[in-house]
């Protein structure tokens, strides 16, 4: 009688089981996370970098595409402000983007309109839609000079009317055309290859491996990667 009772017992729990498992599987199908249903699934391609050499260059543009410096290609429509790319050992450096939507501040699509670089002793350098920027504050509109960054930082030319700016030190280059909304950052200091993380990923030379978030963990969900790198406060 009491193996009768157990099997009867075992069963309810099997079904139980069965059942719960069910309905976790079509929550999981009928109800897709909020942030798929106002975005675009978005399109990954992985190409892996020559000789799995970080290629040391990451792109964004558009609406916005971005590129990391391991070449993972992917689409984000945030519409807050995101750290692209920064120290990740120490403070040396970060660069962000302010992200805006096109026709409503906080609706995709979106465009880059400004970014942001500071780090230790350097002064804040903003780079604007209208490609003037300034250095700690101050607005630089319509220069052809090259303005150097006090205490030898480094220099901000204009080609074309895209700014230029040489983080000799750092060893950084970030080019912007406020016009196509298009930003490149060049990270040309090897040691930092690997310790650097944001939206442009780690430079590890692994594109597989780009979509880690500011607590270390790597996943897979475009937008879920996307939105953990937000300036806190920065969403309007
Ligand atoms: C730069 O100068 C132009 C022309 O005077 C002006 O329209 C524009 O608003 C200025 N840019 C900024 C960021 O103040
Ligand atoms: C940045 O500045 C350094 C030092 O002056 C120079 O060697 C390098 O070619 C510059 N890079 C770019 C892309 O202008």
């Amino acid at each position: 009688m009491f193996s009768e009772r157990m099997k009867a017992v075992s069963t309810y729990a099997l079904l139980f089981v069965m059942m719960y498992i069910c309905l976790a599987e079509s929550k999981h199908i009928w109800k897709p996370s909020p942030a798929s249903t106002t975005t675009q699934v978005p399109a990954t391609r992985h190409r892996r970098s020559s000789q799995g050499k970080a290629r040391a260059a990451a792109i964004g543009y558009g609406d916005p595409h971005m590129m990391t410096f391991d070449a993972q290609e992917y689409d984000f429509e945030g519409y807050c402000s995101y750290v692209l790319v920064k120290d990740c050992l120490q403070k040396s450096f970060k660069i962000t983007a302010d992200f805006r939507g096109q026709y409503a501040p906080n609706k995709p699509p979106t465009k880059m309109v400004a970014i942001t670089i500071t780090g230790e002793g350097i002064p804040e350098i903003r780079l604007l839609e209208d490609n003037t920027y300034s250095i700690g504050g101050q607005l630089h509109n319509n220069t052809r000079k090259t303005v150097n960054i006090h205490r030898d930082w480094g220099f901000i030319t204009v080609r074309g009317s895209r700014p230029t700016v040489n983080l000799t030190g750092l060893k950084l280059i970030v080019i912007w055309n406020g016009g196509t909304h298009r930003v490149r950052i060049n990270l040309d200091n090897t040691d930092m290859h690997g310790h650097v993380c944001g939206l442009m990923g780690n430079a590890d030379g692994n594109p597989d491996n780009d979509y880690i978030k500011p607590d270390g963990s790597i996943v897979y969900d475009v937008n879920e990667f996307g939105n953990s790198w937000a300036v806190p406060g920065s969403c309007p």
